[in-house]
């Protein structure tokens, strides 16, 4: 039987090539980033719309679970980035990664604490200038990501140019829920996949139980676009909220803390997002991938960590019987 290969980051190794994505706001927590840990993969905390302070004590906690490898997502587009990059790698983040914007500053800051620093891409220019800043790695996501979106390309699309373009390792990010789109992705140059919404939909996940049930309901055609203050397209499931933006009906800002470097106040986004968070799936902002519609159920992180590795083993095993 085929082994799957290990993903290794600056210093560190990770049994399996699975990176779970940071999922902010309060998705991805101590509870998810460590069983994702401990199962052999890369788990993310989402620094986005916490305090340092509680970013602080989320990878305590992880780390009371696991020794596995646990890093931290931010948001370079948060005005907190500075405070909770340090506070991150005070705590003993093993890696950060960022998206939604590109920032100079955090290579210097992960170089000189020895973490290292992954920067989310959507073209080969921000994959070399990532490269030329001493990025351990880039994650490239496709526009079938949940979340925020960088580009308008398929993952399957641009993964390859990057991968000619950089010498780093290179994860693939967008579309994949299962052992037979990891095979695909790896085979198409990538050193890993980061999967988001396939870990939104799981126990330890800090999503409600509404959240992950409208994932387990959900077919393509409830998949859409909405706009984001932050400036980038982003994708999410539609519920009342979804067709409210879509209408061009924003909801008024009841209190604004400036959470954003630079915010296009249509709506409070982090607003929206805790609301959805808290359980209020019709009036808070539902983010998931285009392929949370192939996603039917709710496992455990350990189950779904092995269900992932027979899977690629399986369609491993068959490729090089025929
Ligand atoms: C609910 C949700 C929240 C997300 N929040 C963040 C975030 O805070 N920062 C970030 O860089 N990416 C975020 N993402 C993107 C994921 O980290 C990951 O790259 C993406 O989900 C991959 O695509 P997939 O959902 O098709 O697996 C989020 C995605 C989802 C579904």
């Amino acid at each position: 039987m085929p082994e799957m290969p290990t993903l290794t980051i600056g210093a560190k190794t990770a049994r399996l090539p699975i990176v779970q994505g940071g999922m902010a706001v309060r998705i991805s927590m101590a509870p998810l980033a460590a069983a994702v840990g401990r199962a052999g993969g890369v788990g993310l905390i989402a620094g986005s719309g916490l305090t340092p302070d509680e970013l602080t004590a989320e990878l305590r906690t992880a780390r009371e679970i696991t020794d596995g490898v646990v890093g931290v997502n931010i948001m370079v587009a948060v005005r907190r980035f500075k405070e909770l990059v340090h506070a991150a790698i005070a705590a003993g983040a093993d890696v950060l990664v960022v998206g939604a914007g590109f920032s100079r500053d955090v290579f210097t800051w992960g170089r000189e604490a020895g973490v290292p620093v992954v920067p989310i891409v959507g073209s080969v220019r921000v994959a070399k200038l990532a490269e030329r800043f001493g990025a351990a790695a880039v994650v490239v996501e496709g526009v079938e990501a949940g979340g925020h979106l960088g580009t308008d390309r398929p993952m399957l699309e641009l993964l390859p140019e990057i991968v000619e373009s950089v010498d780093i390792p290179v994860i693939g990010a967008g579309g994949v829920v299962d052992g037979v789109d990891i095979k695909r992705t790896l085979d198409a140059g990538a050193a890993g996949v980061q999967m988001g919404s396939r870990f939104a939909a799981t126990v330890e996940s800090s999503a409600p139980d509404s959240f992950k049930q409208l994932y387990v309901d959900s077919v393509e055609s409830d998949i859409v676009i909405v706009k984001s203050p932050v400036g980038l397209p982003g994708r999410a499931i539609e519920n009342p909220f979804a067709r409210r933006l879509a209408a061009g009906d924003f909801p008024p800002i009841d209190r604004c803390v400036s959470c954003l470097k630079e915010c296009g106040k249509d709506y409070c986004i982090i607003d929206r997002l805790v609301r959805a968070q808290g359980g209020d799936v019709d009036d808070g902002l539902v983010f998931a991938g285009s392929s949370a519609a192939r996603i039917h159920d709710v496992p455990t992180v350990a189950s779904l960590m092995e269900r992932l590795e027979n899977e690629w083993k399986a369609v491993s095993a068959r490729e090089e019987q025929s």
